[in-house]
């Protein structure tokens, strides 16, 4: 007897996950397998952060809190949106979360209904399609083309919008392809979002990562967006605290208050010293975070370096100005061969990148282009170039 919600059946299974478990069973092997598919800073939480959830821990802060947040980081939290944003939140309108995934969850189910739908420039971040599809919505995806920097316009949007359209989903600086919007570009976009009175959820988790002399911009603070927008952002990579699981979004009231209930029903609070842990994070000293930033911009300038010396080899990639990935351009590789083995698309060099040159990367198809690879450079500058070495290699070797 099937007993699967159909939400849950139509979740696709990770298509990352057959490259992972090969790259754990070659290194278990002893092989030095290089990775470029990290999705998190190689860099440690600063100390004063981890000394704030000690100091939690020894004070006895062990207790249930409130569902949405602490009330001291929720306010630490509006200051953030206040100073960094310009935008105006009531404490009530942020909800802190186990995670943006979370957040961005919440943020779905508050207000997708079967059968509408939510636009999402591709390439995406895997996650927002299947979390649309368990909500009953509908996943209607823009072509964002490497020809205009991985960006939608705003026309393309408009084009798209349909009476069952909901939402657009807007993530700059980008997962995968590091592009970030001009202030302009988003305001454009603003335009049409109130035009046809469709929400906005802005994912700006990268806020911080920023390289190419670009500024961030929330396109919650374009008029009237405030109201139709939910900005999810969190702490997990720009202080480095992944694993600490703590996101947050902020909405219009009506939305946040029915995320409170919801949250008080399923998971209720974020864990509470990692609470105490943000706080610190928020109000603390920025300059670990500063350093991880340079470090990334460094690795980033010479990843770009390198791969201009590899664009005689067929590869391509468009300059990615935020987050930490850069989507390797390889359609033109696709019919080439590696002994007498055929490449048709992005899986296939993920996977024959592995075996044959011990580098992991992740392949386009995931956020649904195959015409790219993505590398990560969360990792040392001195494993990144001899990844790339191995790359260029490889791809050398076809025939
Ligand atoms: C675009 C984007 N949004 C959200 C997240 C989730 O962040 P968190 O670890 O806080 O759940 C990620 C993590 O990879 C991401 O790339």
């Amino acid at each position: 007897m099937a007993t699967l919600s159909k939400r849950i059946s139509d979740i696709s299974p990770s298509m990352t996950l057959a490259i992972s478990a090969k790259a754990n069973e070659l290194k278990a092997a002893g092989e030095k397998v290089i990775s470029f598919g990290v999705g998190e800073p190689d860099f440690n939480t600063p100390a004063h952060i981890i000394d704030a959830a000690k100091d939690a821990l020894d004070k006895g802060y062990t207790k249930y809190v409130a569902a949405a947040g602490l009330p001291a980081l929720k306010k630490a939290i509006a200051k953030k949106f206040k100073d960094d944003n310009g935008l105006d939140y009531d404490p009530s309108q942020i909800i802190v979360s186990n995670g943006a995934k979370h957040s961005i969850f919440n943020a779905l189910f508050a207000t997708i209904d079967d059968g509408d739908e939510v636009l999402i420039p591709k390439p995406y971040w895997l996650t927002y399609p299947e979390v649309v599809k368990c909500c009953g919505g509908v996943p209607v995806y823009i072509y964002a083309t490497p020809r205009h920097g991985y960006k939608v316009t705003a026309n393309q949007i408009e084009a798209m919008i349909t009476p069952k359209t909901k939402m657009l989903i807007f993530n700059s600086p980008c997962n995968p392809t590091g592009a970030v919007y001009t202030e302009a570009e988003i305001r454009d976009i603003a335009e049409v979002c109130v035009k046809h009175d469709i929400l906005v959820l802005a994912d700006e988790i990268y806020e911080k990562l920023i390289y190419g002399g670009e500024t961030h911009f929330s396109i919650a603070a374009c008029p009237d967006m405030a109201e139709r927008t939910i900005v999810i952002n969190g702490v997990s990579k720009s202080y480095a605290m992944t694993g600490w699981r703590l996101g947050y979004l902020a909405a219009p009231k009506e939305i946040a208050k029915a995320i409170s209930s919801f949250q008080s029903h399923s998971t209720s609070n974020v864990n509470t010293m990692t609470q105490y842990a943000s706080i610190a994070a928020l109000e603390g000293d920025t300059k670990p975070m500063q350093d991880m930033i340079k470090a990334f911009g460094e690795r980033r300038a010479k990843m770009l370096e390198v791969l201009d010396g590899m664009k005689p080899l067929g590869l391509d990639y468009v300059k990615p100005d935020g987050a930490f990935y850069v989507m390797l351009l390889c359609y033109n590789l696709y019919g080439k061969s590696y002994n007498g083995v055929k490449i048709h698309g992005s899986m296939d060099i993920a996977d024959m990148l592995l075996t044959h040159a011990k580098v992991a990367v992740t392949p386009g198809i995931c956020f649904g282009d195959d015409d790219a690879i993505r590398l990560s450079y969360a990792l040392s500058m001195e494993d990144m170039l001899e990844g790339l070495k191995r790359i260029a290699d490889f791809v050398a070797a076809l025939k």
